[in-house]
Parts: C-alpha cells; sequence; structure tokens
C-alpha cells in the first residue's frame, strides 16, 4: 500500500528519495511523486504509473538537501498525475505525502472551501495540507499538531515548509513511520525496508506523536504537546536482505529460503531437555496460561488460512478448543469477547488494519491478546500484550510463503508448550522436536524438484478454474494452495475440504476444471482416494500431493494425471511440507502465464487501510 520516505542531511535528497521508493515498490503502488526544498521554493514531481515514470520526468538538476517522496495506493480518487502525492497549499508554501485514511475529509473540504482554499485533486489527502497552511503558529511542528487535533482518521505523514527550510514534521495515528538517524541526516520511512541502505538506527513512531526533524536529530511530542523520550533500535538485517540477489523474483527467493526462516523461526526455541518448547515473549506465566478455556485465532488472507491450521494443530496437541476467524469481520460482529479465552492475532507485517481493528476491539473489552508477527516493532507486534516473533526475515514479495510456514510453526511450537504442560507425553514430545528437527532438509529436499514443478505447472497454465481439495490439515493447505494460485496466476481457484465436494462443488468439475488434490497418508487416505475417484470418472484432470510409498505406488499413479511427491514427516508439519510443491505450481504458472509475480495487480503487500 502507500509508502512514504524522507530525507534531511546535507546529500542530494531527490536520489535517496527516489532510491527509497523503489525499495517500497513492492507494496504495491499505482503513482508515486517526490518534493524537494530548493533554495527558491518546493519543487514537486508526481506520476501516475511506476516510479521509472517518475524518475524519467525529474528535471537533471534537482538539487535540494531535504525533501519527501510518496508512492501512491488509490483509495479516494483514481490513480492520475493529480491524485499523486505530494499535494500542497495554494500558494506552494506547505507540501505534504500522507498514508491512511481522512475520515472527515468532506466536512474538512466544505469549511476549507467557504474559506476560498481550492482543491485540485480527488484525495481525502489533500485537505491536510490546506487545514495545515490554514493555521497561523510559531512553529510547523505546532501547526501540523493543531491541524491533527481537527482529524479523525489514520495517518503516516510528513510536511515541508518553504519558509523552514531546515526541517521536516512527521506524524503517526495508525499508519506506520520509521526514523532512520545518520551522520548528521534523518531519514524517515513507512517502512524500515526503506532505510537499511543508510542506517540501521531506527526510532518507531507510535500513534499520537509528532516529530521535527533537523539533519542533527529529532524532536518528539505527542498531540497534546507533551515531550516524548524515545529509545533508538537496531535493525537486524543488512540491505542486502532486501535484494532479489540471483533470483528472478522476491517470490522465488522467499520461497527457496525456507529452510533457513524455518531454522530462524525455530533457533534457541525447542527444548531438548523437557521436549517441549521455549517462548520467551508470551509474558504469561503456566498457571495463566493454562487458565485459559479457550484460544481464538485472528488474521487476514493468508494469516487467517494459517490460524485456521493453527487451531487444528492446537486442538490436537494442546487439547484446548481452539478457531480462527477472518479478522476483518470480527468486529463488526459485536464479539463475546470471555475473560477465559486467550486470543491471538497474526500478522506478518504487523501493521494489516483489520487485525490491528480486531485488537483493539478485544483490548478494550478487556481481552487478552497475543500477537504472532514477523517485523519487530509493527503496530501489531506493540499493541498486543506479548507473543512470537516470526524471525522469518524481510518478506518482500506481496504474497506470503515462507512467513506462512514460519507461522505454522509458531502455532506448532505454542501448541507444543501448552500440549506438554498437560497430557502430551515426554515421548510425543521428542516425536514432535525429532520432526521439527528434521524438517529444514527435507524442505531442501522438496525444492530440489522444482524442474518438475515447472514442468508440469505449464501443463496446468492454461486452464481457466482449478480446483483445490483435502480433509483436515490437508483442507488448509489447499486453502493457501488456492489463495497463492489466484493470487499471483489470475486462475480462479477454489478450496473445498474434499468432503464437501459431492454436497455441491462436483456439478462444476468437467474436463476443464483440474483439482489439486492434497493427499496426505493417513488415516483419511482411501477416503481421499475415492473422493479423486468420483472426480476422475467427470473427467476432471487430478494432481495428487502425496506422500512417497511403495505399496500403492501404482494404484496413485494410474488414478492421478499428475504426482508430486514429498516426505512424511509428524502429522502436524506434513501440511508444510505438502504447501511447498504448491508454491513452486503457483509460481510457476504464473510465470507461464506471463504474469507480475512479484506485485501481483490490484494487491498491497501490507493492507493498511480497511
Ligand atoms: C497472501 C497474503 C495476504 C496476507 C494478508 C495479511 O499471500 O499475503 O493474504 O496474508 O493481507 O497480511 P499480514 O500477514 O501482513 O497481516
Amino acid at each position: 500500500m502507500c509508502g512514504i520516505v524522507g530525507y534531511i542531511g546535507k546529500q542530494n535528497a531527490a536520489p535517496i528519495l527516489m532510491e527509497g521508493l523503489s525499495r517500497l515498490e513492492y507494496r504495491g503502488y499505482d503513482s508515486a511523486g517526490i518534493a524537494i526544498q530548493r533554495k527558491n521554493g518546493i519543487e514537486v514531481h508526481k506520476r501516475c504509473g511506476k516510479i521509472r515514470v517518475l524518475q524519467s520526468s525529474l528535471p537533471k538538476k534537482l538539487t535540494g538537501n531535504s525533501g519527501i517522496g510518496h508512492t501512491r495506493w488509490a483509495t479516494h480518487g483514481e490513480p492520475t498525475d493529480i491524485n499523486a502525492h505530494p499535494h500542497s497549499s495554494n500558494n506552494g508554501q506547505i507540501s505534504l505525502v500522507h498514508n491512511g485514511i481522512i475520515e472527515n475529509a468532506s466536512q474538512l473540504r466544505t469549511r476549507l472551501k467557504a474559506h476560498d482554499v481550492s482543491f485540485s485533486s480527488e484525495t481525502d489527502s489533500e485537505v491536510l495540507v490546506h487545514l495545515i497552511a490554514s493555521i497561523q503558529a510559531n512553529t510547523l511542528a505546532e501547526r501540523v499538531r493543531l491541524a491533527l487535533g481537527q482529524v479523525e482518521g489514520t495517518y503516516g505523514l510528513a510536511v515541508l515548509d518553504a519558509e523552514r527550510p531546515g526541517e521536516i514534521v512527521i506524524a503517526r495515528n495508525g499508519s506506520p513511520v520509521v526514523l532512520g538517524i545518520g551522520e548528521k541526516e534523518m531519514l524517515f520511512a513507512s517502512d524500515a525496508a526503506a532505510l537499511v541502505r543508510h542506517t540501521q538506527q531506527v526510532v518507531y513512531l507510535d500513534d499520537g506523536e509528532i516529530a521535527e526533524l533537523t539533519p542533527s536529530g529529532y524532536r518528539v511530542m505527542t498531540l497534546d504537546a507533551t515531550a516524548t523520550e524515545k529509545t533508538p533500535a537496531t535493525i537486524d538485517w543488512s540491505s542486502q536482505t532486501y535484494e532479489k540477489g540471483d533470483y528472478r523474483h522476491f517470490t522465488l527467493k522467499e520461497i527457496h529460503e525456507q529452510p533457513k526462516s524455518v531454522l530462524r523461526t525455530l533457533r534457541g526455541r525447542l527444548d531438548h531437555r523437557f521436549q517441549t518448547a521455549h517462548l520467551g515473549g508470551l509474558n504469561l506465566e503456566s498457571r495463566e496460561l493454562l487458565g485459559f478455556r479457550r484460544i481464538k485465532i485472528l488474521g487476514c488472507g493468508s494469516a487467517y488460512i494459517s490460524g485456521f491450521l493453527g487451531a487444528r494443530t492446537i486442538e490436537q496437541l494442546a487439547r484446548v478448543p481452539c478457531d480462527a476467524e477472518p479478522a476483518s469481520e470480527f468486529r463488526y460482529r459485536n464479539p463475546v469477547i470471555e475473560s477465559d479465552t486467550l486470543y491471538l492475532a497474526v500478522s506478518q507485517s504487523g501493521e494489516t488494519f483489520d487485525t490491528l481493528a480486531a485488537v483493539q476491539e478485544i483490548k478494550r473489552k478487556g481481552g487478552r491478546v497475543l500477537g504472532i508477527v514477523n517485523v519487530v516493532g509493527s503496530s501489531l507486534a506493540r499493541a498486543c500484550d506479548g507473543g512470537i516473533y516470526l524471525h522469518a526475515g524481510p518478506e518482500i514479495a506481496v504474497v506470503s510463503t515462507k512467513t506462512f510456514v514460519s507461522t505454522i510453526l509458531a502455532f506448532v511450537l505454542l501448541a507444543l508448550y501448552i500440549g506438554r504442560m498437560k497430557d502430551l507425553s515426554v515421548a510425543q514430545g521428542k516425536k514432535l522436536i525429532d520432526a521439527l528437527n528434521a524438517l529444514p532438509n527435507q524442505i531442501t529436499k522438496i525444492l530440489e524438484i522444482e524442474p518438475e514443478c515447472e514442468r508440469i505447472a505449464k501443463k496446468y497454465a492454461s486452464y481457466d478454474d482449478a480446483y483445490f481439495v483435502g480433509r483436515n490439515l490437508g483442507f488448509a493447505i489447499a486453502m493457501e494452495g488456492a489463495l497463492k494460485l489466484k493470487e499471483i496466476s489470475y486462475i480462479h481457484a477454489e478450496a473445498y475440504p474434499a468432503s464437501e465436494l459431492k454436497h455441491g462443488p462436483l456439478a462444476l468439475v468437467t474436463e476443464k476444471t483440474p483439482t489439486f488434490f492434497l493427499l496426505p497418508v493417513d488415516d483419511l487416505f482411501d477416503k481421499n482416494l475415492s473422493t479423486a475417484q468420483e472426480i476422475r470418472a467427470r473427467k476432471g484432470p487430478v494432481l495428487a500431493i502425496t506422500h512417497s510409498q511403495d505399496s500403492r505406488h501404482s494404484e496413485i499413479h494410474e488414478l492421478f494425471n499428475d504426482v508430486i511427491e514429498v516426505p512424511k514427516s509428524h502429522e502436524c508439519l506434513d501440511p508444510i511440507l505438502m504447501l511447498i510443491p504448491l508454491q513452486l505450481l503457483a509460481y510457476h504458472i504464473a510465470l507461464a502465464r506471463d504474469c507480475d509475480v512479484d506485485q501481483p495487480r490490484n494487491l498491497a503487500k501490507s493492507v493498511t487501510v480497511e
């Protein structure tokens, strides 16, 4: 979604802003712009389309030591040059970039128009710049502060004032802003990815905070003008982590990173002495944890699907009733928040608006929420009472791959931890830990069959519709497989529990609808084979993701058009191994269809608006 960058210091700001914007490209956007503080005023350049379009429109000589930049993902008003940010006041003195949504924009617009302010764009953001320009005060920070007191909505914003060239004012409410501390220079961005080339020392602004930046430092205050002390943090990842390296796409790089990201999620968390998990960030005593009678998991998209799978794993291993619900729906059904329910909010980015809103609803009603989050210091991580960091490393591709797998592992670790406090025996704990330790090598083995997946993908690339089916945990993976395929290849893909096929979807099965079948060797194996036979009887092509086994080998290969075999693991980890070929298939099908794999149309990496 929208991205913000900014710079103030001794260097030329424009190239730094352009490089920062390109680091935010992965979040999804449809227009981009920059404003540079020059000797004779602020110069704004903005264009609809990709950053390279903006780059080619910039004058050769664009000098100035401070500036702000933006990538826009249209919400209010189409993607056009005029609706792109920065927006400027009528006299050009103030320029602003904004992420988020101003809810009372139309009232503010009417009021400002009554005072002869003219608007050029259809955006809600433009009201902010006129509002700030309409306020008289001694400092820019004070003007911004007084303006924001009249604003309802969410914002991460940055403001330049042509009359105060040595400073930039930024503010945050519900949309992230991170400051980067350099040598006699300050940077900021909506995402640390845009800062790491320059500094790893950062300060996260909290909601309701305003910061005044100069080349030599920063001053933070709240909306009621109280000064706040911030403690800088260090980002763990170097700038190379945010680059594609030799991979053609970030999606493929992140699929291949999974053996390593799995290791990082597990590192230091397996307790071989008591065959349990160490989870230091939960901030809950064992007794408190055992006091919860239910667990409710909330997340959106893949995060929700991981919760669906996680809920079943927790129920199996820990014997605590557990279910998952889309966070985007949660608050609108006026949910009952129970003191004996533990709420788990899942989000890779930690910035998903709907998930954050669900957390706020739970906390407002007195519930206890833990976060399962990848991005350290993100809004969700800070809003929760504790939780589990994934440590999967930055995920740049829009679709989640490695963080999905790490989220499943976080649930498995939590289930193991609670399970071992209850009925899970030492032997059962050991069996799971052994399987967890074997996982990275097993994933590496599956990644080696990528050429086979590529070959098979080409056979399935020309269909318009596809089904994904499985039973129990296999159904969860079917959901994730279908989501991956539809997101990056634009093939209409739906997931069903295999048991549901006869209750409706079978009506749609023809030779034109392939089915991707999750077929673990488990108690439900024969039931799954019968369902596959029903599909074959309707001429539907069927591909099986299954476990290598000798005894049924010829039967499986006869029934299915294509078979991809993966190693067997613990039943709670089998879904992870079965997902890897589906990720590779989705990737290669999308490639065969010539789709923009890393930045699929209409999608954004972190959905910071409702
Ligand atoms: C799917 C995908 C999305 C995200 C969802 C939640 O590939 O990436 O469905 O899972 O938007 O994002 P986070 O996890 O950042 O809250």
